[in-house]
């Protein structure tokens, strides 16, 4: 299919050499060009008024020549592209195909807007750059997608986040999600933002407890606790995303610094403490919404000065789950979150006793929607491996979650400098993945039977989901490699993904899980 639709570009293109060959001829021959008499438009168009004008040379080189030039550029690397079929050349055709439309923008503007005399040997090269540029973009969507997603994180990289990192981090987070949802208002800048952004494909769709994925990446919990992005986030190429983590009563967040950067550890430090309007207005908020993508809860304890007690603790989680069970949201799983580490008081859902009767309670309402637990990280392999037990002996848990954030200030790949900055709070990122790593590993080699694993933690790049894939994961989930890489990391993940698989010479995504376990 390619082949051919390279065929009639090139076709396209070499009209264009004739076209821009005659306007150069015109240009050197010094007379008075033969396209300057025209019997169609004789009030309008003048040959020669365009061709003679100051604005025909840039730098003393004709316009002519210069689209001589990229026309044969062109019909030389759609010959390479017919020939080779590598995607260099397709990506070149674009990046030729857009320069010569956005300079035939520009020519048409001088035509019209200063000459007032239209010159139809330019306007038909013009013609010419719209249709080839037309036909790329609509015929190329893989690769202008690729395209807008690397030069999108290009821009995030080098210029955008030097910018947002000058800025308190808790301002730019509540101006992202403003902005995000914003934009998830309006259906055409939704479909614009997917027709640049989102990468589709079979070969990354999954049925995972009965819920359908589009792709594997999903937006962990912690960045959209307010619930005002699940209209955007597809657009942008998510595959799914968890909303909260939401307790039963609001919470306004613990006191500041909340958030801070850490760009040396590639981290963020994170002290929200469950930062939430609460079950009820949530649950209101999202009884309007329809959902394109799946999207899960994720459900805490109420977090907050007053200290409760571990049967409190447990009425409390119990209140949020029963409260989403009798709404009419339509959200397609929860995240059980037993593992902040930013909260107060003593209660913690890590010693068995106190997992078995949280979960024990939980079980009894009969939820009707798949439960993940969202594991620590920081225990160790011993003490996961009890939690994992408990958990597998409660079958509405269908999933766990590996895992938060990082609690070790000790930890190696954290920047002791820079964590010193903080004195509250834990570390998301990189100083995650090893720990994340591991347990997925750890977990699917005992329980790939029995658990879905969605790996979660430091997720930077396609290589890192591919990796917790391999080990084990079916999904995964990230937020800290998003702030670092810009929106265009989840596209850039689920288009290198592909590549991956066929590198390894896999015809599924669901083929990759487990491998290296
Ligand atoms: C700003 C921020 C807030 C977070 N809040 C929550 C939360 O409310 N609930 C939760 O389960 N995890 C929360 N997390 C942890 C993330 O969901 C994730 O487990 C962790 O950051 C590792 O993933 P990452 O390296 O891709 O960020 C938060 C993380 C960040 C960065």
């Amino acid at each position: 299919m390619k082949r051919y639709i390279f065929i009639i570009l090139l076709i396209l293109a070499i009209a264009g050499i004739a076209d821009a060959g005659y306007l150069t001829y015109e240009h050197y021959a010094h007379a008075v060009p033969t396209c300057t008499i025209n019997r169609f438009l004789p009030m309008f168009s003048d040959c020669g008024a365009v061709l003679r004008s100051k604005y025909s040379l840039i730098f003393g080189i004709p316009l002519a020549l210069l689209g001589l030039i990229h026309y044969f550029i062109l019909a030389s690397v759609l010959a390479l592209a017919i020939i080779s079929n590598k995607k260099f050349w397709w990506f070149w055709v674009l990046i030729e195909a857009t320069a010569g439309a956005f300079a035939s923008v520009y020519f048409m503007y001088l035509q019209i807007g200063i000459i007032g005399k239209l010159c139809l040997y330019c306007t038909l090269s013009a013609l010419i750059s719209f249709i080839i540029f037309t036909f790329a973009i609509l015929w190329m969507e893989m690769e202008r997608k690729a395209l807008f997603i690397y030069i999108s994180g290009f821009v995030y990289q080098h210029f955008l986040k030097s910018i947002f990192f000058l800025i308190d981090p808790e301002v730019v987070h509540v101006s992202m999600v403003g902005m995000g949802e914003l934009m998830g208002t309006f259906s055409l800048k939704r479909k614009l933002i997917t027709a640049f952004l989102k990468i589709q494909n079979k070969k990354l769709e999954q049925n995972i407890a009965s819920i359908h994925f589009a792709n594997p990446v999903g937006l962990s919990a912690g960045f959209d606790y307010e619930v005002r992005l699940t209209q955007i986030l597809p657009s942008i190429g998510f595959g799914f995303e968890t909303v909260g983590t939401i307790t039963n009563s609001s919470y306004e967040g613990n006191t500041r610094p909340m958030l801070g950067r850490l760009p040396k550890s590639k981290s963020l430090m994170v002290n929200k403490g469950f930062k939430n309007l609460g079950a009820g207005e949530t649950m209101r908020r999202m009884s309007r919404l329809h959902f394109e993508m799946p999207v899960g809860i994720s459900i805490g304890r109420t977090n907050g000065k007053k200290n409760m007690t571990q049967k409190q603790s447990v009425e409390d989680v119990v209140r949020a789950f029963t409260l989403f069970e009798k709404s009419r949201v339509r959200h397609s799983y929860y995240e059980l979150n037993i593992s902040c580490p930013n909260l107060y008081g003593n209660i913690s859902f890590y010693p068995s006793q106190n997992l078995k009767q949280l979960l024990s309670e939980v079980q009894k309402l009969k939820i009707s929607r798949p439960v993940f637990v969202k594991m620590p990280i920081e225990k160790s392999d011993k003490e996961v491996k009890e939690m994992l037990k408990i958990i597998s002996e409660f079958s509405f848990i269908k999933g766990v979650i590996f895992g938060n954030l990082q609690k070790d200030r000790k930890d190696p790949s954290l920047d002791p400098e820079e964590v010193k900055k903080f004195k509250v709070g834990y570390f998301s990122g990189k100083p995650t993945e090893r720990r994340s790593n591991e347990l997925i590993k750890l977990s699917y080699r005992l329980y790939k039977k029995r658990f879905i694993i969605i790996g979660c933690g430091g997720i930077f790049s396609a290589k890192d989901a591919y990796k917790k894939i391999r080990l084990g994961a079916s999904l995964v989930q990230l937020i800290t490699g998003m702030i670092y890489q810009g929106p265009g990391l989840i596209g850039q993940i689920n288009l290198e993904l592909l590549d991956l698989l066929k590198r390894d010479g896999l015809k599924h995504i669901s083929e990759a899980i487990g491998r290296d376990s």
